[in-house]
């Protein structure tokens, strides 16, 4: 698939303008700064002012950390989804939300996608640390079991991590980044705060319709990256 510039209308770069504005500005203090920081590194493609097109920002993130921008129509299978980041490819919508449901979707669209999720690919231990997950989630593909519990550890990473920095709690994980009620949910401290745990990540099943009652905390990229090797312990231990 590739993505038809032609194809967006005044209104679609309305809304992406309205919801790249306002978020960047609500995630001031509240997101880690390597985030802030690879928005923009990647600022030439990703703007307030024009929809990302995403032969640009490959060009960008490739140059950086070797990744790039896969599209699919909407969700895909796992196995799939996780083939493409072992080889450093995230997959991402081209569709963006109306402007009658500027707050909730139901499936991950283009802001959720690109501004969510790929500016930490610019960051070499946060990128390192995804790839692996497509790795290990290839390598034990016919393993149902690890397969949830791999898919539980993107949810509580990739989607709802949380990293602390001097005390203070800060948004890593995208499906907070790009949910102006989640990332001041966050920056607020309401919910569960738990410290990252690879086991007990492992075990703890999520809702994915609820909002979520319980984050982990992490202290580092790198940490985050080193903890997959327990989790190749435990795997192989148990395989
Ligand atoms: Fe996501």
């Amino acid at each position: 698939m590739v993505q038809d510039m032609s194809k967006y209308t005044e209104e679609d770069l309305e809304i992406w303008n309205y919801l790249f504005d306002n978020q960047y500005h609500n995630i001031q203090g509240k997101v880690c700064w390597e985030y802030l920081d690879c928005v923009q590194q990647l600022s030439s493609a990703l703007n307030p002012h024009e929809i990302p097109n995403f032969n640009k920002l490959n060009a960008l993130l490739h140059l950086k950390t070797g990744w790039s921008i896969h599209i699919v129509p909407g969700l895909i299978e796992p196995d799939e989804f996780f083939n493409h980041l072992k080889n450093r490819r995230f997959c991402s919508s081209t569709w963006l939300r109306s402007k009658d449901k500027l707050h909730y979707i139901q499936e991950p669209d283009m802001f959720h996608d690109i501004f969510g999720h790929i500016p930490l690919f610019a960051n070499q231990d946060y990128a390192d640390f995804a790839q692996k997950i497509g790795e290990m989630a290839h390598h034990w593909k016919h393993d149902e079991d690890k397969i949830a519990q791999i898919q539980r550890l993107y949810w509580f990473t990739i989607e709802f991590g949380v990293i602390r920095r001097k005390g203070e709690l800060k948004s890593y994980g995208a499906g907070i980044i790009s949910s102006i009620e989640e990332v001041d949910k966050v920056h607020n401290q309401i919910g569960e705060f738990r410290e990252y745990d690879t086991i007990e990540i492992l075990n703890r099943p999520f809702n994915i319709d609820t909002v979520q009652p319980t984050y982990y905390v992490i202290d580092s990229f790198s940490d985050l990256y080193e903890s997959l090797n327990q989790v190749e312990l435990i795997f192989s231990n148990a395989a």
